[in-house]
């Protein structure tokens, strides 16, 4: 398995992996190709992917707010998943934040997803019950 970071040029192999992963994603707002590319120029090296050969089998987007480093949209190709691959993700993403001087790492899971919760509790990640995420936004899209 290769990781490495994700260029535009790898659009189209994203979309399919979300697809693929049954991830919800907004094709027509922020996950849009003009939108990723805009984050790609803000944000440089934050697209990170897992290759089997050209074949992209894992993902995960990662923000860093100056305060936080974020892992988004986290996801494996339903034939590579249970081989680590996710794990994998998150343990370079943590590597990316340190080196950016960020020690705080932060998921949002929804309540249903317990793979994902479970993944992210073994990898060390604290579960607050006690917190509820609210969110405003302007358009569906986005
Ligand atoms: C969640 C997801 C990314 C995990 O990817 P993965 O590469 O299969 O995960 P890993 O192989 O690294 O799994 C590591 C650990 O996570 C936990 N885990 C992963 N899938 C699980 C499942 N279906 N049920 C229970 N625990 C699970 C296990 O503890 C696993 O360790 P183990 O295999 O030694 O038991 C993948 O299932 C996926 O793409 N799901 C759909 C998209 C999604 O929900 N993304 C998360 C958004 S927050």
């Amino acid at each position: 398995m290769e990781y490495r970071f994700l260029s535009i040029e790898d659009y189209a192999k994203v979309v399919e992996l979300w697809k693929n992963a049954g991830l919800k994603f907004k094709p027509n707002g922020r996950d849009s190709e003009k939108s990723i590319t805009e984050q790609m120029i803000k944000q440089p090296n934050m697209f990170l992917g897992a290759f089997d050969g050209k074949k992209l089998v894992g993902i995960a987007l990662l923000t860093d707010d100056g305060r936080k480093g974020w892992i988004n949209r986290l996801a494996v190709d339903p034939a590579y998943r249970r081989k680590g691959i996710a794990k994998e993700l998150i343990k370079k993403a943590e590597e990316l934040f340190r080196s950016r001087g960020i020690y705080l790492f932060a998921v949002l899971i929804e309540e249903w997803n317990i793979p994902s919760q479970t993944l992210f509790q073994d990898m060390g990640y604290k579960k607050h019950s006690d917190i509820y995420y609210f969110s405003k936004r302007d358009f569906d899209e986005y």
